[in-house]
């Protein structure tokens, strides 16, 4: 794996958007925040509630073959004990001894520092890290070797880069942990357990351990039977859930994109054990793209990971992340992974319940086999941030042009939909048809209403939010044909429509 490069500009830029106008706050930020916690604000929480209802429509209530389930977050232990995750769901750690810092350390790369030939040592570097900070802490290497008017080989410190994990112990002897200011501080990697522990009842002895679910999945397979028995499923059929999940990482950063608490939407779809997976797996991919698309990712920013077969992980057949452009690199957004029969047949073996089912369509039963697309909530409503994120020049009332922030919203997650306007507060008329326009929508959807200020700057507050459409109450509306303006963020042009013909573009572009 190479270290992805990095936009560190464009991160700051979105942190310091979604602190400032609260989408998102570091959690516990009055002692200091908490690594790897965050809290969504009000804005935060509107968008967040849309990209999961957006998902639920689209795959519970738009498609016949799905239903839905909410678990609880702590589940019997021998669940994870049957799917494997108390024995195998760790990363490798390695404790750098100079620094006390701790690294995955199979996100830590490593690269040769060569002069003249010769490999004087190695400059570990976490992924993200630009090349004038890794130069920087080669040339320690360099200077250290008595070697300061040499040329460090670039080219080799920018190509020749490995994960640590790769890193035999003669070459973490040479090397330079980032915060380190000696060499040899790298511990050798040892597997960390990634699963929160709690007790459960009052009783504190082990018998009492239990677990925070690293993964939604799990209640999935702990519930099927009770679907298959109580609902009118037939292959292929799939179960869906949205919850927190929580997990020790090791290294949480890049602002939500690795947190120790977040949220997945994931489905486990059952198919035939003879059924084509294959292309069943093609299929799920495709859905999975045009659903981020549908949602404002453009594209062109989703590419597909095949993971190869020594990187599968210990349940699955195969599987391919989508993975989308963040700021920080391209990093995996969405993994769709073909599960076999391993989970259901390992709860079958540690419940002693039988997990096949009946299929009406072959007269045969089976154990079915799984395909399962797993999404992070966060990191999509990371990924939506990234692409709307936008500064643009647009004239302001007297014609100047002006810099403007904006959030490209797709209205389906936008946290308003759209903002309504009397052009003055202080003309009475204006106001009462404004705010009787505002409360009928509110019905609705989340409308945002803003009286004062000089129109300009209302529409620029709104953009910066990324509310899609502007509407404006002004004198042609209570004087002339009762239609009002209707401002796009996005272009900013303005037309004039009816009350009837809004509220049927509204419909279209926010629930179509
Ligand atoms: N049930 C399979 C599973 O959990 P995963 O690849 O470990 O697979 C699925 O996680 C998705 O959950 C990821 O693609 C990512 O979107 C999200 N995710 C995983 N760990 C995360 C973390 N620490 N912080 C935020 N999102 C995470």
């Amino acid at each position: 794996m190479t270290a992805p490069a990095s936009n560190d500009a464009l991160m700051e830029d979105i942190v310091g958007l979604c602190k400032r106008r609260g989408f998102i706050f570091a959690s516990s930020e009055i002692y200091g925040g908490y690594n790897g916690f965050y809290d969504y604000g009000p804005l935060g929480v509107e968008l967040r509630n849309n990209i999961k209802q957006a998902w639920w429509r689209d795959m519970v209530h738009r498609r016949d073959d799905i239903e839905g389930l909410d678990s609880t977050i702590i589940m019997h232990p021998k669940i994870w004990k049957a799917s494997g995750h108390i024995d195998s769901f760790s990363d490798p750690l390695v404790d750098c001894k100079d620094s006390k810092r701790r690294y995955r350390a199979d996100q830590l790369f490593f690269a040769p520092v060569i002069i003249d030939g010769e490999t004087l040592g190695y400059v570990a570097f976490v992924e993200g890290t630009d090349m004038p900070t890794i130069l920087k802490r080669a040339k320690k290497i360099r200077d250290w070797a008595d070697k300061t008017q040499s040329k460090i080989d670039e080219d080799a410190l920018a190509n020749d880069r490995k994960e640590v994990t790769e890193a035999s112990e003669e070459q973490r002897a040479q090397m330079l942990a980032p915060e380190a200011g000696k060499v040899g501080s790298l511990t050798a990697p040892r597997e960390f357990k990634l699963m929160f522990e709690t007790k459960v009842g009052p009783l504190a002895d082990d018998s009492a351990v239990a677990y925070l679910r690293p993964e939604t999945a799990q209640g999935i397979f702990a519930n099927y039977k009770n679907i298959v028995d109580t609902g009118r499923v037939k292959i292929p059929f799939g179960i869906a859930q949205i919850g927190k999940a929580f997990r020790n990482e090791i290294t949480p950063r890049n602002f939500i994109f690795r947190s120790r608490e977040f949220e997945q939407m994931e489905i486990e779809y059952f198919i035939a054990p003879d059924a084509d997976w294959k292309a069943l797996h093609r299929e799920w991919l495709d859905t999975c793209i045009n659903w981020l698309v549908s949602i404002g990712l453009p594209r062109k920013s989703i590419t597909e990971d095949v993971h190869a077969t020594e990187k599968l992980a210990f349940y699955s057949q195969a599987t391919t992340d989508l993975m989308f452009q963040f700021p920080h690199g391209e990093q995996e957004l969405w993994g769709v992974a073909c599960r076999s029969d391993y989970d259901l047949k390992q709860h079958q073996k540690h419940s002693g319940k039988s997990m096949e089912i009946f299929d009406e369509a072959s007269k045969s039963k089976f154990v079915p086999h799984v395909i399962e697309p797993s999404l992070g909530v966060d990191r999509t409503l990371l990924a939506v941030l990234t692409a709307a994120y936008t500064e643009d020049e647009v004239p302001n009332g007297k014609g100047k042009v002006e810099k403007r922030i904006l959030l490209k919203f797709s209205p389906r997650v936008a946290p308003y939909k759209a903002a309504i306007f009397p052009l003055l507060k202080n003309k009475p008329e204006l106001v009462e048809v404004a705010e009787k326009l505002y409360k009928k929508l509110q019905r609705r959807w989340n409308v945002f209403y803003d009286a004062s200020g000089a129109i300009g700057r209302r529409y620029r507050r709104q953009d910066e939010i990324g509310t899609p459409f502007g509407i404006t109450i002004d004198f042609d509306t209570i004087e002339k044909d009762g239609t009002v303006t209707l401002r796009d963020r996005d272009t900013c042009e303005q037309r004039r429509v009816t009350e009837a013909e809004l509220i049927e573009f509204l419909e279209e572009q926010i629930d179509g």
